[in-house]
């Protein structure tokens, strides 16, 4: 059976001593259930990198993991602004996103990138959650399903089918996400299909066992609608996630 997952974008916010606090009042809510959300599922908070000493110290001892939001493919050396596996790794990251939307349209990471970070992130014996989602304007000229398989071919192209298992996709269409404007279930069911399908022709029977992500103006409201789809397996959650209750609520869909 694959484990569902959800998981906290933090994005650009949150001090360190704003963190905290948010973290114990998710932990309150969600260490009482930690039993029940460990029977099918895992919970992850991704904070920006300086925040990360913070968050793990907040998390100790709770069965909460810690994520990063981004990744570079060298060990180490002349690359400004970015952070190595090692560094991660020594606060006890256990995933990092890679390929978020954000990354790719603001700050222009192409497919070949994303692909080297999560071969990386693999190969450090993390996991990858890679982003994977259209833009309103591919949606609307029917390429929803180009870009996507693309994107997901391009992201996997450095990870050794043995390591499969090891992998998390995130469908997050761009104009879905920050925007309010969730994706329905039924649009969303159609490309998670897809991308299972294209899972399963690259790692054959492993493809069973990777969780797919949605994300995008995931809400309490939509979140158990969302999940009720077959091969949608967890969230991937921005603005819902900075409310301790909201988060709490999404993480234990199904549950509580
Ligand atoms: P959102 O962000 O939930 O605020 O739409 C999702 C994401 O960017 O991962």
């Amino acid at each position: 059976m694959r484990k569902k997952l959800f998981a906290a974008n933090w994005k650009m916010n949150l001090t360190p001593a704003e963190a905290r606090a948010l973290l114990a009042a998710i932990r309150a809510a969600l260490d009482p259930l930690a039993a029940k959300l460990a029977r099918d599922r895992e919970v992850m908070v991704a904070p920006a990198f300086p925040v990360l000493p913070a968050a793990a110290q907040a998390l100790a001892g709770s069965s909460l993991a810690l994520g990063a939001q981004n990744m570079h493919f060298e060990e180490k050396g002349a690359f400004t602004g970015e952070v190595s596996a090692a560094m991660l790794r020594a606060f006890g990251v256990s995933h990092v996103i890679v390929g978020h939307s954000e990354r790719r349209h603001l700050f222009l990471e192409s497919d070949e990138m994303v692909g080297k970070r999560a071969a990386a992130v693999v190969a450090a014996q993390m996991v990858p959650i890679l982003c994977v989602g259209e833009t309103a304007d591919e949606r609307d000229h029917g390429h929803t399903l180009a870009v996507v398989l693309r994107q997901l071919q391009a992201g996997l192209a450095g990870i050794p089918a043995e390591q499969a298992r090891r992998v998390v996709i995130a469908y997050e269409p761009v104009w879905a996400i920050g925007t309010g404007r969730t994706a329905t279930p039924e649009q969303a069911a159609i490309v998670h299909g897809a991308i299972r399908d294209a899972l399963r022709d690259r790692f054959a029977a492993a493809a069973d066992d990777l969780p797919i992500l949605y994300g995008g103006s995931v809400t309490p409201d939509n979140v158990d609608s969302l999940m009720a789809k077959p091969d949608i397996d967890g969230a991937l959650v921005g603005g819902a996630s900075l409310k301790a209750d909201s988060f709490a609520r999404i993480a234990a869909s199904g549950i509580a």
